[in-house]
Formats: C-alpha cells, structure tokens, sequence
C-alpha cells in the first residue's frame, strides 16, 4: 500500500460538462479589481488578503494503518482550524468525474423535472430551489439535491426527477456513497482512538436511515449576479463530520481568528470538517468552524457533501472520558432532535446561537 499522499489528480479536463460555464453566458472572470466592474460589490466578500490555504492533506492509507504521525497530524489539524483535507483515499478519479458528470445533469435539467422533487412539508430531501437554499430554508444562491443515504428513499427522489428511472446517476451515486462512507468511518475511528477512546466512541449512533444522514449536491451558477456574491451564507455543519467534494472551483472560505481565509481547491482531494455534534462531543477539543461559499467567477460551481449525525432520538453529550475536574462537561445532553429545532429557530446560525443553547454554562 502506497504510503505517500496521491498527487492531486488531473482527472478535471476541458472536455468535461461540469467544468464548462453554463450555456449563454460569459465564461470570462472578471479582472481585478472586481470594484471596478460592480460599482455595488460588497468588499467584505473578500477573504483576508484575497489570499488562499492549502489545508493540512492527510493521508487516508495511514490513518488505515493507525499511523500514529499521521493520526496526530489530523487531530491538530482538526483542533487548530477544523478543516482539512484527505488525500490517498482510493476513490478513483473516474468515480470523482462520473459523480461530477452526474450532479451537472441532474441540475441542468428543466425546471418542471426538478420541480416534481421539491420535498413534500416535512421531508428534508429532493430540490431545493435557490429560495429554500441548500439546508432547506436560508436563502442564497446555491440549489441543492438532498439524497438520502437509504437506497429505497433514494429511489423515490430519482424517480421523481426521472420518471423512467435513471440508472447511471443511481449507481454512480451509490458507489460514491458507499465510498465516501468508508472514508468517514475511518475518520471518526481515527479521532477516536487518537483521543483514546474506543475507537467505535463517535460511531455508536450513526444510522444509515437516520433522517439527517444525507448525501448533498450543491450547485452555484452565478452567471447572473454581481461578483462576488454569497453564495451559501456563513454557517457551522450539524453533523459529526463533513466530507466535502468540490469540482476545482473555488468559493469556499472559513473563519479563522475573525478573518474568512479562502480554501485552495484541490483536485481530487475531500475536504473534511468537524461539525457541531464532534464540537460538543469532543468536549470542545475541536471546533466547527464557521465557513461560506462566495463566487468570484460565473464558472459552473458544483459540491457534494456527505453529512452523517446521530440519529434523531441519539442523545449527544460530550464523551465521558473526555470529561475531567479540569474539563467539566461544556454541554448539557441533548436529543438530536432538540438540536434541530434549535437550528430551526434561529435566523442565522453563524452565531453558533442554537448550539450555544444547550452549553453547561450558557455564553
Ligand atoms: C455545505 C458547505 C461548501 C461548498 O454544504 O455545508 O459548506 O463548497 N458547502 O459547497
Ligand atoms: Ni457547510
């Protein structure tokens, strides 16, 4: 087994749809600086120095070989920025490409076909139009497909969209989901037992048909807005953990000490985030950090996100061996479900407001 992080792979080519701009629109970026063309632009759109980080790459096929180097890297990783980024996972490029390929033709279909997979009330997958926004009711300029990880639901989204059936988008999202799976659940046993826990400690409640166990396809066509534009408002991700797949555009930003620092996109690579539920279960160790999606360019954007909570009855508190004298619990338990309601009360969660609610000593 290769012991080195891959290169980063050059499956992305000019011949592929999902890199192209949308049809009819124009594909040149704007120059610098952006001000000049968009007298209105919103400067604070802007990333500290409009500079971008290279998150910390960690290599997967080490972190199977419970490496200690390696799983020591990704937890200081994890605990001085909340992001970082794998490499050397074993998801062939092509499975990247068909996914990517995939995403785009599920988003340039008509509008009437999305449509019929807006969710029914109540229901948290299908499409979400740009109003109802990527986690269902924040409005920015990303449309979102949320698929669930359980295949007969799935179907029922599918269906929806392809009323014959659509073979090649089922199966190249089921193997994308059994393979990304697999890098989360490495990922949660190597927290857990660089922490030394047992190394199950963050898995326990995971459920494939829990309602929150999702597969998201988010697309940004900013063709028609002023650039840059907020594309997905700041916020912190519910879940454990967060694997993140770009298509090589850029737009992601994240907060490090009061200033948004832009991500450098990294073909082939999974960026990976902590979520609040590993924030409060971690005992604070490791933060979920606040982060947005802003577009400098009207190139077609497009980004999966595989998301995995507790299930919704799961109580969540943080891990008693990680509770001490020094280290008092920061969090009251708390239900999954209770969490969510708090998320739903709050206009903006980029306060971390719904999160705060259930802390031990309220800030
Ligand atoms: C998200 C998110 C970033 C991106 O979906 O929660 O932060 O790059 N997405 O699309
Ligand atoms: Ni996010």
């Amino acid at each position: 087994m290769a012991s080195t992080a891959a290169a980063p792979a050059p499956y992305i080519t000019s011949s592929l749809p999902y890199t192209h701009s949308l049809p009819q629109q124009h594909t040149t970026p704007p120059s610098y600086p952006y001000q000049h063309q968009h007298p209105h632009v919103d400067s604070s759109l802007f990333a500290q120095d409009d500079q971008q980080v290279e998150l910390t790459l960690i290599d997967l096929q080490l972190l199977c070989q419970e490496d200690e180097a390696e799983i020591h890297k990704l937890l200081i990783a994890a605990k001085e920025w909340g992001f970082l980024q794998v490499a050397n996972h074993g998801v062939s490029c092509k499975l990247l490409c068909e996914i990517a390929e995939q995403a785009y033709h599920a988003f340039t279909l008509p509008a009437e076909a999305k449509a019929r997979a807006e969710p029914a009330a109540g229901s948290g997958y299908g499409y979400f139009t740009k109003q109802s926004g990527a986690n269902g009711k924040r409005q920015q300029l990303s449309e979102a497909f949320r698929l669930p990880l359980n295949p007969e639901h799935r179907a029922d989204v599918i269906i929806k969209l392809w009323p014959e059936g659509n073979k090649a988008f089922s199966s190249v999202v089921e193997e994308y989901i059994a393979a990304v799976e697999s890098i989360l659940l490495q990922l949660l046993r190597s927290f857990a037992s660089g922490l030394g826990l047992d190394p199950l400690q963050f898995t326990h409640d995971l459920s494939k048909d829990g309602i929150f166990a999702v597969l998201r396809m988010n697309f940004y066509n900013a063709s028609s807005q002023p650039l840059p534009s907020l594309a997905f408002q700041a916020h912190s991700d519910p879940p454990i953990l967060t694997i993140l797949h770009q298509n090589g555009v850029d737009g992601l930003q994240i907060l490090k000490d009061n200033k948004w620092i832009a991500v450098k996109p990294q073909l082939g690579s999974f960026v990976v985030n902590v979520g609040d539920m590993l924030q409060v279960m971690s005992n604070d160790l490791y933060p979920s950090v606040i982060h947005r999606v802003v577009m400098k360019s009207d190139k077609f954007r497009s980004s999966l996100v595989l998301a995995a909570t507790p299930h919704p009855q799961a109580i969540v508190r943080p891990a008693p061996q990680l509770v001490t004298e020094q280290r008092p619990s920061q969090y009251v338990p708390f239900t999954m479900e209770e969490y969510f309601s708090s998320l739903d009360s709050v206009e903006y969660s980029a306060s971390k407001s719904h999160l705060n609610k259930f802390r031990s000593i309220p800030t």
